[in-house]
């Protein structure tokens, strides 16, 4: 017998348990609805749920307001009356308050623990669309990431991205020989949005200790799933940010995790709140990819549930495979409304007690109209449902009580300080500081050679061109690739680069192995 998450009640008094099957949880789900009709109280309740089920679960905060899952609810909130009255309402006779455990994150590092992937992590697909870049331009971010692998130059921050794009703008004549066309034009534009994403606090993204996965599946000491709350308030003032750095986190999952079939519960549950933002102008390919990870990553144990307005943000392809649906309601004041309301109903088998648009227009806050699969993964009869109330407090905790949980966190000092190894930019500044030296070296060796060799020695010099002396920087590649590998970024060569050169047939999202 698997377990099963207690979402509310069904039925013509609301009195009939509505659950959702643990065992079906990694079929991914939709919770979707209207401004204020209970869409965050909803992912609240079924995180608590996860979480009591021991499976740990990451959730991006958008609002502020699900710190609260951090701490109990309490018999002097406001709505203690209207939680109590709705838990009798639906039979929930255990009901009670408790907390959560709670692992803040926090990509700035302010209100939670420092979440950092490197840039050849986040590969040359993701990148080219956090920076909006053209095709051509896209073009060139490749074959900076060929190169990286090919020279040995790990990029691990913006700086060595940056670096080594001045290295290919410097070195574009002998390159374009070898990938084609490079215009310091499309460098110099890659460069300029890179400052505009370093702006929005991008380059806190980038860098070292990255993330280990491992860290957002923990259970505390009872066994209880660790909730993974990233603060999400100031990165929605940079939405592509947002949404590229989950995208990145679904696609490392995939990667990392080991295949598990069909699990008895899910390894992993990941709500993707303001799901519209992910879609939103997204060029095809990358709908396609993400289509892809959400087929792949169910037998990998991880449910993937989206957060939105309206069903219609998500991709059909992809709401197709979203198996265990909330849908609380939806205006419909234009023509427009009814028509994604009419959609909307009819992805539900229909229940023959009432008509399923009509209950997606009537129902109350914290009401739904819910499917969730049942046996063998058939989706159930539509149900009007009266959501339970949460365990957890309603609305945020305070900042001194986040500082204190941060501070008591058992991952507190493992991100705080960056790291900055030996990488793209320092490699690449050493070379052209060794070129300065050797330069003035030979300057200083010519004024003290008699002055016909001097004057036969700098005319060599000067029509040595540009081009012939970065030929054979690139033709050394080998002893720096050699002497990179003798430093501490062995490991990271190791793991990105070999990684790297054999891409999957899925392309840069999915780095084959
Ligand atoms: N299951 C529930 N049990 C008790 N009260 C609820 C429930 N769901 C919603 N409410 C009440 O309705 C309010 C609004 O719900 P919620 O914040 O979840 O809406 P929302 O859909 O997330 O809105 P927004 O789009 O503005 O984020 C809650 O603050 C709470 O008072
Ligand atoms: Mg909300």
């Amino acid at each position: 017998m698997s377990g099963k998450i207690f979402l509310g009640g069904g039925g013509p008094d609301y009195g009939v348990k509505q659950e959702l099957a643990l065992n079906y949880a990694n079929r991914h789900g939709l919770i979707a609805g209207a401004t204020g009709t209970g869409k965050t109280v909803t992912l609240q309740i079924l995180a608590e749920g996860f979480s009591q089920a021991g499976v740990p679960v990451f959730l991006a905060d958008v609002k502020g307001d699900l710190s609260g899952l951090a701490k109990s609810g309490r018999a002097d909130h406001k709505l203690h009356q209207a939680f109590t009255d709705r838990a009798a309402q639906i039979g929930f006779e255990d009901y009670s308050y408790g907390a959560s455990p709670v692992t803040f994150w926090d990509l700035f590092g302010k209100q939670g623990h420092p979440v950092r992937t490197t840039v050849s992590e986040m590969g040359p697909l993701l990148l080219s669309r956090l920076l909006e870049l053209t095709e051509a331009q896209e073009g060139i971010l490749n074959i900076a990431f060929r190169l990286s692998d090919e020279e040995g130059l790990p990029l691990l921050d913006l700086k060595d991205l940056q670096a080594l794009l001045v290295w290919v703008g410097e070195n574009r004549a002998q390159l374009s020989l070898r990938y084609g066309n490079i215009s310091t034009a499309s460098v110099g534009a890659i460069q300029r949005r890179l400052l505009v994403i370093e702006n929005q606090g991008a380059s806190k993204l980038f860098g070292e200790p990255a993330l280990e996965l491992s860290d957002l599946m923990r259970q505390d000491a009872e066994g209880c799933g660790m909730i993974n709350i990233l603060a999400s308030d100031k990165l929605m003032s940079a939405p592509g940010l947002y949404a590229t750095f989950l995208l990145w986190l679904l696609s490392e999952l995939f990667e990392e995790l080991p295949e598990v079939g069909d699990p008895e519960k899910p390894k992993l549950v990941f709500f993707f709140d303001e799901a519209h933002l992910l879609f939103d102008d997204a060029p095809k390919v990358l709908v396609d990819k993400v289509e892809q990870v959400a087929r792949l990553i169910r037998s990998k144990g991880v449910g993937v549930y989206f957060i939105t307005q309206n069903p219609a943000d998500v991709p059909e392809d992809i709401l197709g495979q979203l198996g265990n649906r909330i849908q609380h309601a939806l205006r419909a004041f234009t023509a427009r409304d009814r028509k994604n309301l009419r959609l909307a109903a009819e992805t539900y088998r229909e229940n023959p007690a009432f008509d399923t648009e009509e209950a997606i227009r009537e129902v109350g806050v914290g009401e739904a109209v819910t499917s969730m699969l049942q046996k063998k993964g058939v989706p159930g009869i539509v149900e009007r449902t009266l959501i339970r109330p949460p365990s957890s407090q309603l609305g945020p905790i305070t900042a001194a009580e986040r500082k204190a949980m941060l501070a008591s966190s058992d991952l507190a000092g493992k991100y705080d300080a960056t790291l900055d190894r030996k990488s793209a930019f320092e490699i690449l500044s050493a070379r052209s500081q060794q070129a300065a030296q050797e330069a003035e070296a030979a300057e200083v060796a010519a004024e003290e050679q008699p002055p016909a060799e001097r004057e036969y020695a700098s005319a060599r010099r000067y029509s040595g061109s540009r081009v012939s002396r970065s030929s054979s920087r690139i033709t050394r590649r080998k002893d720096t690739f050699a002497s990179a590998m003798g430093e501490a970024v062995i490991k990271e060569l190791k793991g990105t680069t070999g990684r790297r050169l054999v891409r999957g047939i899925l392309g840069s999202l999915f780095k084959g192995r």
